[in-house]
């Protein structure tokens, strides 16, 4: 039975460009949203971009440019790779849009006059990255526990949401609708952080003016997640999704896990709290990693995926990411496992099946007879419905490749090629096995899906497949996966994999052991620390070097807040040529790891006194 179905994405910071993350949760809700609209379901989809809050303020300021300018930027990179990924989004949304901006608002007022907001003072800790507040036995050693940076102390005046008063009305819903969070990993954690007692939440900023002001009160602007989160039920207020909050529809969240609290806990609360409905689903899906390593800019292996995408195709990418994981789980990226999924299942498995089927309808220049389905096709393809509707892409991918396998492997037992086989017969059945499969692979290979079609002379747009036979008028094949060899392997995988920057090896490059002892390495202990004025990576630092007392300055800001570094011993160059740096003057450096932004100062694994000499 046809139904109503509304599928999101959560919407991307305008920080960066988009890397594999934010294309993984947008190719599998579009993957999902194609599945529907198959199927006859009157299908929804959404996507699009938080332009708000501190950390896009501060990265606009970072880059002399206004919020809005540096926002638009970013924006539109998202929306074109969503067109290079053959993203089918029925709109896209921007928390900067003004009918946008109009709901956060009503919506805040709706909440407003239930007494559910109130005004008081806050005092706690902020990490700007994750746009959260922490309390202080939250962190961990004072630092985020997302993100493992120092969180910012913030002491404002605040609206607060009373979440407490929710948590027996979620208790209760989440025990009552088993399918709102999955899968059952992230339901169990959230409903043991609500079980643990929940405090009302600060939901309005004054010490910067970038988002939604707060109705009547000025200065306030709403809290960054409140705003976000508002956009899946703002944009059903517009024309391309109107009536899609309505009950009878099936709504389903996707997103990623490190942000299941607020879609499973904050945003169902002010649902409750605004008296609208809630989601169905709130689907966590897990993390990537690259080659077993956290993906970041510092390592230098966040993987593009318009990159890959030129490379090897859309389609080959998509489906890799949509094969490889279980919806649900932690997957491992690597640029090997693409590249032997391609050549295994896409150019042997499928692309072979296409190729030889039609190459021997050529060939013998035969009308192929209606099909008798010797591949229990009915039953393979409500098996793959059930994935799609239990959000299992990986699963309905496996199921489809079952009927490709058995399509080859019932070639090759059938022979067609021997004189006396049934050809007819045979090449009829599996034409209509890659007539079906032409259309149960739209939703992961949307574009390939049509090249199937077309080569098969099948004048059909996707649907779901009926069982009657239809004409073809199949056209010569040319291989819709073209397979890779070892040579352009080769080629790819230099190109793809990023040069990590390899130890010395030329004697150009080498320094002598007279050359190192130029270095006036030493012990230094840090007396005092302070920030630069309008320079916020930079820290202005007193270090003891035994002899004497040096000023330096630290690109170190990001990392390291002044009070925990007093009394650190690190190791410091005390014959640097001495710069002055914003003004200051510095003289030496202390040496830190990290490539583009320090990640670990350097320290003594036991005491030493200041001004000891390294070596
Ligand atoms: N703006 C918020 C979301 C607000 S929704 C009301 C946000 N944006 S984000 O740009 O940081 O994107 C987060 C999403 O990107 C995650 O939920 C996840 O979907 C995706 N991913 C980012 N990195 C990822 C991986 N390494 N692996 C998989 N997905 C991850 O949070």
């Amino acid at each position: 039975m046809a139904k109503r179905f509304y599928v999101t994405t959560p919407i991307y910071y305008v920080s960066d460009v988009p890397h594999l993350g934010h294309a993984y949760t947008t190719i599998v809700a579009d993957a999902l949203a194609r599945y529907h609209r198959l199927r006859g379901d009157d299908t929804r989809f959404l996507t699009g971009t938080d332009d708000h809050g501190q950390k896009i303020a501060r990265l606009a300021e970072a880059a002399s440019v206004s919020p809005r300018a540096f926002a638009d930027k970013f924006a539109d990179a998202y929306r074109a790779a969503w067109r290079a990924l053959e993203i089918s989004n029925d709109d896209f949304i921007r928390t900067t849009d003004p009918d946008h901006e109009a709901t956060v608002q009503d919506l805040w007022r709706r909440m407003a006059e239930k007494g559910d907001i109130y005004l008081g003072d806050y005092e706690g800790w902020y990490c700007v990255p994750c746009e959260q507040f922490y309390t202080e036995k939250e962190l961990e050693k004072g630092h985020c526990p997302v993100h493992k940076k120092p969180v910012e102390k913030v002491k404002e005046q605040s609206y607060y949401f009373r979440l407490s008063k929710y948590q027996e009305p979620l208790l209760a819903y989440y025990a009552a609708h088993p399918e709102l969070i999955q899968p059952e990993v992230r339901r169990n954690e959230v409903m043991a952080f609500v079980r643990g007692g929940l405090q009302d939440i600060s939901i309005s900023r004054t010490t910067f003016q970038w988002g939604v002001p707060v109705p009547e009160a000025k200065g306030h602007v709403v809290y960054v997640w409140l705003d976000a989160l508002t956009n899946y039920y703002s944009a059903t207020r517009r024309p391309a999704l109107a009536g899609f909050w309505d009950d009878d529809v099936e709504i389903v969240h996707l997103i990623g896990k490190e942000i299941s609290r607020f879609h499973a806990v904050y945003w169902p609360a002010f649902l409750m709290s605004a008296g609208l409905r809630l989601p169905t689903t709130v689907f966590c899906h897990g993390w990537w990693t690259v080659d077993g390593e956290k993906m970041s800019k510092t390592l230098g292996n966040v993987v593009d995926p318009l990159v890959l995408s030129q490379d090897l195709g859309v389609d080959a990418f998509r489906y890799f990411i949509l094969r490889e994981v279980p919806l649900g789980a932690d997957g491992d990226f690597s640029h090997e496992a693409l590249l032997t999924r391609y050549n295994a299942e896409l150019a042997n498995d499928l692309g072979n099946l296409l190729n030889r089927t039609l190459g021997m309808v050529h060939k013998y220049g035969i009308v192929p007879k209606s099909n008798i389905d010797p591949f229990d096709l009915e039953n393979r393809v409500s098996r793959y419905s059930k994935h799609m509707e239990e959000l299992q892409p990986s699963r309905a991918l496996e199921e489809l490749w079952t009927l490709v396998r058995k399509g080859n492997a019932f070639i090759d037992e059938k022979a067609p090629w021997k004189p006396d086989a049934p050809r007819p017969q045979i090449l009829g059945d599996v034409l209509e096995l890659c007539r079906v499969l032409s259309h149960l692979l739209e939703p992961f290979l949307p574009e390939r899906a049509v090249e199937m079609r077309r080569q098969l002379g099948l004048d059909e747009p996707a649907h779901f497949p009926s069982w009657q036979s239809r004409t073809f008028a199949p056209t010569v094949a040319t291989p819709l996966f073209p397979r890779i060899d070892e040579d352009r392997k080769k080629e790819l995988l230099a190109k793809w994999t990023p040069k990590r920057e390899a130890p010395v090896e030329s004697d150009e490059d080498q320094i002598t052991f007279e050359q190192f002892q130029k270095l006036d390495l030493r012990v230094g202990q840090v007396l005092s620390a302070e920030p630069v004025p309008k320079a916020k990576k930079l820290l202005q630092l007193t270090i003891d070097i035994g002899t004497a007392k040096r000023q330096v300055v630290a690109g170190i800001a990001e990392t390291y807040r002044p009070e925990e570094l007093v009394g650190k011993k690190v190791i410091f160059l005390a014959n640097l040529k001495p710069a002055t740096i914003r003004g200051v003057r510095s003289e030496g450096m202390i040496l830190a790891a990290g490539d583009e932004q320090v990640v670990a100062l350097s320290g003594l694994d036991r005491d030493a006194a200041p001004g000891t000499k390294v070596r």
